[in-house]
C-alpha cells in the first residue's frame, strides 16, 4: 500500500513540476503587458495632440522591440477636473501600472496625488505643472515639461536678433518704436505667466524700444486669438507692427484675422511650440520663428518614467531627473533660416 501511494506521488512529480513551470511562465506572460492610464486635459489642443502621437508612436516602438504589450489608454478630461478625477479612478480600478496625466487646473493635484498614493499607482504629470508642495508628497510623483522661461527667452532672442540686423523688420513705420499686441494663454498657467514676463524682459534687456498697444487671453486657442485679433486690427488699423504669442496656435490665429482682414502690413508675428503648422507658416514665411521643445524626447520620457515604475526598474537609469523627478525638454529657435530651401 505505501509502495502504492509513493508510486502514485512521484508520477505525480512531473505534473507538479509542469505546471509549476507553467505558472511561473504565466506570471512571467501576465508581466509582459503593461497599462498606462494618459489623460490630456483637452483632446483639441493642438500642441498636446502632436505630443499624443509622439506617446503612441513610443510605445509601440517599445512593444516591438521589447515584446512586452502596452495597453495605452489615452482619454479627454474635456476641461474638467471633476471628469479627470473620475477618470484616474477608472485607470486605478483596471489596474493600470502607471498614470501619465496632464492636470485640468494644475493647482488641484491632491486629489489624484491622494487616490494614487492609496492604491501604490506611480504619477508622472506632464505640460500642467503641479505646485511644488503637491509634487513633495511622494517620491513616484514625476513631471515632465518645457522651462517655461527658457522657451520665452528664445523667442525674445529671434525677436531681437531680426531687430538688430534690421530694425525695419519689426519697425515697420520707422518711428523707432515697435508697437506690440499680446496673445496671452490660460491665466493660471505656468507657462502663460512666465512666457509673457521673458519674452518682453529679454527684448528689453537686447534694448528693443518696444511698447504695447494692447493684449488678451485667448486660452491658447486659434478661434478665440484670431476673433481678438480682429478688433485689434480694427481698432489699430496702421499700429500693430507686432505680434508676441505665447503659443503657435494663438498666433495662426492672429494671420487667419491677417488675411481674413486682407491687412497689407506685413505685421510680424512669433510664436511657441514648433507645431508641424507653426512650422510650416514659418517655411511659408507667416510667422517669423516659433520654439520647438523636442516634442520627441518629451514624449519619450514620459513613456520611459511610466514604463520603469510599471517593470519596477530605477527611473534614473534611463531618465536623467532633477531633484529625482523634474524633467525638462531641450528648447531650439525655429526661424526661416532653420530650412535650407
Ligand atoms: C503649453 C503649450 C500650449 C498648450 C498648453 C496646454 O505648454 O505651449 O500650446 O498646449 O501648454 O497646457
Amino acid at each position: 500500500m505505501k509502495r502504492n501511494i509513493l508510486r502514485g506521488c512521484l508520477c505525480l512529480l512531473p505534473a507538479l513540476f509542469f505546471l509549476s513551470g507553467c505558472g511561473n511562465e504565466a506570471r512571467e506572460e501576465e508581466k509582459k503587458s503593461i497599462r498606462l492610464g494618459v489623460s490630456v486635459y483637452r483632446w483639441d489642443d493642438a500642441f498636446l495632440t502632436t505630443l499624443r502621437a509622439e506617446l503612441e508612436e513610443k510605445a509601440k516602438e517599445y512593444e516591438r522591440e521589447s515584446g512586452t504589450k502596452v495597453v495605452l489608454d489615452i482619454v479627454d478630461a474635456k476641461e474638467s477636473q471633476s471628469v479627470q478625477n473620475s477618470q484616474v479612478e477608472r485607470f486605478i480600478s483596471l489596474g493600470c501600472d502607471a498614470l501619465c496625466i496632464n492636470m485640468v487646473d494644475r493647482s488641484a493635484a491632491s486629489d489624484i496625488i491622494v487616490r494614487a498614493m492609496d492604491a501604490d499607482v506611480p504619477v508622472v504629470f506632464f505640460n500642467r505643472e503641479p505646485v511644488e508642495e503637491d509634487m513633495d508628497r511622494w517620491d513616484r510623483l514625476y513631471y515632465v515639461g518645457a522651462d517655461a522661461k527658457e522657451s520665452a527667452v528664445i523667442q525674445g532672442t529671434i525677436l531681437a536678433d531680426a531687430y538688430d540686423a534690421d530694425h525695419s523688420s519689426l519697425d515697420l513705420d520707422g518711428d523707432g518704436v515697435v508697437n506690440y499686441v499680446l496673445l496671452e494663454g490660460e491665466s493660471n498657467h505656468q507657462d502663460s505667466l512666465i512666457r509673457t514676463e521673458w519674452s518682453i524682459q529679454t527684448l528689453k534687456d537686447r534694448n528693443v524700444p518696444i511698447e504695447k498697444l494692447t493684449g488678451g487671453i485667448a486660452n491658447w486657442d486659434r478661434s478665440q486669438a484670431s476673433a481678438l485679433m480682429e478688433q485689434w486690427l480694427e481698432k489699430y488699423p496702421d499700429e500693430i507692427e507686432l505680434v508676441i504669442s505665447n503659443n503657435d496656435e494663438m498666433a495662426l490665429g492672429a494671420i487667419d484675422a491677417i488675411e481674413r482682414l486682407e491687412t497689407d502690413r506685413p505685421i510680424k508675428l512669433v510664436g511657441i511650440d514648433a507645431t508641424p503648422a507653426a512650422v510650416e507658416a514659418v517655411r511659408e514665411g507667416k510667422l517669423m520663428g516659433t520654439v520647438n521643445q523636442d516634442l520627441e524626447s518629451y514624449a519619450n520620457t514620459i513613456f520611459e518614467i511610466a514604463r520603469c515604475e510599471a517593470e519596477g526598474e530605477p527611473v534614473g537609469n534611463y531618465v536623467q531627473l532633477e531633484e529625482g523627478k523634474y524633467y525638462r525638454s531641450a528648447q531650439a529657435p525655429v526661424t526661416r533660416d532653420s530650412f535650407s530651401d
